[in-house]
């Protein structure tokens, strides 16, 4: 065995569905305001009951039984959120493992919106440098905690929920080399911070969403670029494109000028909105349960934001 791949997915959706009408109600905006610019018709907010804990744990132990795998076969858990800052456990990755019964190591990666590509890389090295027979990695977030239904750059955007895969052990590696970097000048242009004028809330996220829009649409294609050329593959090689779900503009428009706008196109978007660093695996369940994708099928992975930083690789699907 000298690779990885990835052997088990899983999800987990918040029970509560809520569309732009009602984000409206609070927010100076209109419902078709918000699909024109995001693509966004609905999205999840989690229940008081679905923790950032319980929401990781149940995607984990579908991810295992998708796999085949019993919680007795995983040698790591890494968790990838940027919203554990609330009432959930100081030890969030040590809370999910006791959860789904795991008694190997937990560790917890904050890469924001590009945390679940590099959890995956992270869990590939283990499981390639022989340290690990299995690792499972968790995207899981509550970003509806730290949303301002008022401010207009991030209100109707973020939502709740979580994905994970299981990656094991292969002969032939599957999880590619990542690419990975970003822009730490823009740090500012998305920050979660307690601010004076909400004295009653916790930390809260600001965006300057068109400083956001523009990097993306400037500096990603040229990732998916480097991707393609380091495994000295073109656009039309790859059986799908899964992105991060910030922005449906922003998703197509990467796609188109890459080449991949010719690939299946990950859009969970319009139905989840924006998961960060839950919002890979999520896409990824939804187009392999609609049977847009396949077990075994290539796609390119791209996470990307709040650093700014984005990372991304190719993977066959689980
Ligand atoms: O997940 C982390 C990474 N995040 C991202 O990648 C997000 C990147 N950014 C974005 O997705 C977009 O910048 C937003 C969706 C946040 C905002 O869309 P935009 O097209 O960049 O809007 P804008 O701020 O440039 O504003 C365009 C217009 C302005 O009106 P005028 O000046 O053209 O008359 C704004 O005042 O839309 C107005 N506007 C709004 N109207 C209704 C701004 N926000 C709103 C709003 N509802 N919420």
């Amino acid at each position: 065995m000298s690779g990885a791949a990835m052997v088990g997915l899983g999800v987990f959706r918040p029970r509560r569905v809520v569309g732009n009408d009602e984000i409206c109600r609070v927010l100076d905006s209109t419902p078709e305001w918000i699909v024109r610019r995001t693509g966004i018709s609905t999205r999840r907010f989690a229940q008081a009951d679905e923790t950032l804990a319980e929401m990781a744990a149940t995607a984990g132990e579908k991810a295992l039984a998708d796999a085949g795998a019993s919680p007795a076969e995983v040698d790591r858990v890494i968790i990838a959120t940027m919203s554990h800052v609330g009432d959930d456990p100081v030890d969030l990755p040590s809370a999910v493992a006791a959860r789904m019964g795991v008694r190997a190591p937990a560790v917890q990666v904050s890469a924001a919106c590009s945390g679940f590509a590099v959890a995956l890389r992270l869990a590939a090295d283990a499981v390639t440098a022989g340290g690990a027979r299995t690792a499972l990695v968790i995207g899981v977030e509550r970003m509806s905690d730290l949303l301002d239904p008022t401010d207009r750059s991030t209100a109707f955007i973020f939502s709740d929920g979580a994905g994970a895969v299981l990656v094991a052990a292969s002969r032939r590696p599957q999880i590619g080399p990542a690419v990975m970097g970003g822009q730490p000048s823009l740090a500012e242009a998305i920050t979660v911070r307690r601010r004076p004028e909400l004295p009653d809330r916790g930390p809260v996220i600001r965006m300057q969403g068109p400083t956001v829009f523009r990097w993306a649409l400037t500096e990603l294609p040229g990732v998916v670029g480097q991707i393609l050329d380091g495994a000295g593959l073109t656009a039309g090689e790859v059986d799908a494109f899964i992105p991060h779900q910030a922005n449906l503009r922003i998703i197509d428009a990467v796609a188109q000028s890459t080449g991949l706008g010719g690939v299946v196109v990950a859009r969970d978007i319009v139905e989840q909105a924006n998961t960060s660093a839950a919002s890979i695996p999520l896409a990824m369940e939804r187009m392999r349960s609609s049977g847009q994708v396949k077990r075994g099928d290539l796609a390119l992975l791209l996470g990307f934001g709040a650093g700014l930083s984005y990372a991304g690789l190719l993977a066959t699907l689980p």
